[in-house]
């Protein structure tokens, strides 16, 4: 890393700081902290690990000098260990054991240093770890949150100075890690009590089976296809269980009727829409303000012939008009007191034949794309939120 002046030091630690305070998704706040003491120690590669309990679980792995000679996806399948034991056995086990820095700077004396170090890998990819440093992340409570492991240094990041900025970047990473966890721990928190909310919904028409995890997840691979942005796909994931939130509010003798309803019957059946938009009105998280739309449009038609405000086409928004396509596939393919179930393929021919009318083209589009996912989703039905 040559020899930064102080004033650079210090612009970098608090740029760091800044960087990842910003990042609100775990994963990426994880890769961030990885990339970022890579490139402020001059690091060949870096790997991330959060402890749980009496584990730690692997969560990241960069290596630029590997990046560069084989696909990630490679790198990643042989490297992935998801979860060991924490023991003076591994390095990054002793880190958090004895709660210091562990540093080795030769590699090819590790197990004089009493740790057992599996080589396969470094073999098997062509590389060598020559040396290595496990830094301990500390939460601001002291507790030991998660090991981040260095590889490969440049000679000064061992010198008493080096190790010095290690351990003060690797303290403003602990702290936005440990934000991160809460964030991700209220985030799970949240999203259980509106999946159980939107079960509500659904146990009340008698829906049969994990209608609302095959349609949200259906929904998810269609933005993913339209290549909106991951954070928008997961937005949809979550918030499209709860589209039909307003059936609530719907008298059991119309919501359960077992033969077609009337004229009148059906317009207060349309009322789920709205009422669900009701529900979920004057939120201030971006996703239930994503639900409500939703619950609101989820009917619309893209011709313009649907409820409640019969929008047409663009008009509609785009989460509601990819959640209808979902919806109406997984409705098809699921067997209901008055149908029996339709085939995939009749199902995926009758959404084809509503290109224009019922959905958006690109949205149906999008959906023929994924089908081979979608299939393979309803293959292995035992999915999980
Ligand atoms: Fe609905
Ligand atoms: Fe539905």
């Amino acid at each position: 890393m040559g020899k930064p002046k102080y004033q650079d030091i210090l612009d970098r630690l608090v740029g760091i700081g800044l960087l990842l305070a910003s990042e609100k998704n775990l994963h990426k706040l994880l890769e961030k902290i990885v990339e970022e003491e890579m490139n402020f120690t001059n690091a060949e590669g870096g790997s991330l690990y959060i402890r749980r309990g009496k584990y730690l679980i692997f969560m990241v792995f960069r290596n630029r000098i590997l990046e560069n000679k084989l696909p990630r996806d490679t790198i990643l399948k042989r490297i992935k260990k998801s979860k060991f034991e924490i023991n003076e056995k591994s390095i990054a086990g002793a880190c958090v054991k004895r709660g210091e820095i562990i540093s080795i700077r030769d590699m090819s004396r590790v197990e004089e240093l009493g740790f057992s170090y599996d080589r396969s890998i470094d073999r098997e990819l062509g590389y060598e770890t020559k040396s290595l440093l496990a830094i301990p992340l500390k939460s601001p409570e002291g507790e030991i949150i998660g090991v981040l492991q260095l590889i490969n240094l440049p000679q000064e990041s061992f010198t008493e100075e080096g190790l010095r900025l290690v351990r003060a970047t690797a303290a403003q990473a602990a702290i936005s890690l440990s934000n991160g966890l809460l964030l991700d721990e209220l985030k799970k928190a949240q999203l259980d009590t509106i999946y159980r909310l939107a079960k509500v919904a659904e146990f009340k028409d008698r829906e049969t089976g994990d209608h609302i995890k095959r349609m949200s997840r259906v929904s998810m691979y269609i933005a993913e296809t339209l290549k909106h942005d991951p954070d928008f796909s997961e937005l949809i994931l979550y918030a499209s269980p709860m589209h039909d939130i307003g059936k609530v509010a719907i008298p059991d003798h119309i919501l359960l009727k077992p033969a077609k309803l009337t004229e009148e019957e059906f317009e207060i059946m349309k009322t789920h829409t709205t009422i669900g938009g009701e529900i979920l009105e004057n939120a201030d998280t971006e996703l239930l303000k994503v639900a409500r739309v939703i619950a609101l449009y989820h009917h619309e038609k893209f011709d313009g012939t649907g409820y409640p405000e019969g929008l047409k086409g663009e008009n509609i928004p785009t989460e509601a008009r990819i959640v209808a396509v979902a919806d109406v596939f997984d409705a098809l393919v699921s067997k209901r007191p008055y149908k029996a179930p339709w085939p995939p393929d009749e199902a995926l021919k009758y959404i084809v034949s509503q290109k224009g009318k019922h959905f958006d083209p690109e949205v149906v589009k999008a959906f023929v794309d994924s089908y081979e996912k979608i299939i393979d989703l309803y293959e292995h039905s035992d999915i999980r939120s």
